[in-house]
């Protein structure tokens, strides 16, 4: 039994396009895929800790071989935890808008909390970085008011894909399943017709998933 970890990062909701395909997306997984468990984590009530000075100074600490404080072990404890939940699933779906060219700052604030040395990562002077959550798909559901897919200018304005595969591909991740739902900020018979294709693609890829 495999366990598939749903991250959405949109707070519309009902409303949100992201979170529509995303819906489409596990509706067609669990037809395919009856024995597997999803678990959902919505990140806008997902508790998370602030990644503060003590965090920060442990990271490092952990980076140079150092030991930890009182209060740099409590922060780092706590980081490990939202990580080794996060590290437990086979494979990963992510639903997300575009918030000014880039991804949501609850997604931003999760990724800074996980993305670890001798946790998601580790350093050597003679290999580099290295990822270590490795050979685990990620699909990715990215919503955005405008098009970004049509010329190079903007295409380049679009730093939510790019985030997200440089972010995912340094812990460690190389399968990407991407589905782009734009425009979503369009006339509202053109928005239907996005979010319906998008979520015909979602239910194909989620079969083969
Ligand atoms: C704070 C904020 C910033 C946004 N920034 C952009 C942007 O930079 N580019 C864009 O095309 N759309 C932008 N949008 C529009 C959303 O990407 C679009 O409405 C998308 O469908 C949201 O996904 P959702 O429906 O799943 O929440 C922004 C929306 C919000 C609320």
């Amino acid at each position: 039994m495999a366990k598939l970890m749903y991250l959405e990062a949109s707070p519309r909701k009902e409303r949100s396009s992201s979170i529509a395909v995303a819906q489409e997306f596990l509706k067609s997984y669990a037809a395919a895929h009856p024995g597997d468990a999803i678990e959902t984590v919505d990140l806008w009530s997902f508790p998370l800790p602030e990644f503060d000075g003590a965090a920060i100074n442990a990271k490092y600490n952990v980076m140079h071989g150092l030991p930890h404080s009182a209060a740099e072990e409590v922060a780092w404890k706590e980081v490990r935890a939202v990580f080794t939940h996060f590290s437990a699933a086979d494979k990963y779906v992510f639903s997300l808008p575009m918030w000014n060219f880039g991804i949501p700052y609850k997604l931003k604030h999760f990724f800074d909390v996980i993305v670890q040395p001798g946790l998601a990562f580790n350093f050597s002077p003679e290999t580099g970085y290295t990822g270590l959550v490795t050979n685990k798909p990620a699909a990715l559901i990215y919503a955005r008011g405008g098009e970004y897919s049509s010329n190079a200018a903007s295409k380049a304005a679009d730093l939510q894909i790019a985030y997200m595969e440089l972010i995912l591909g340094f812990i460690g991740f190389t399968q990407f399943h991407s589905i782009v739902v734009e425009p979503t900020l369009s006339a509202p018979e053109q928005s239907k017709a996005t979010v319906a294709a998008a979520k015909a693609q979602a239910a194909r890829l989620a079969a083969e998933f």
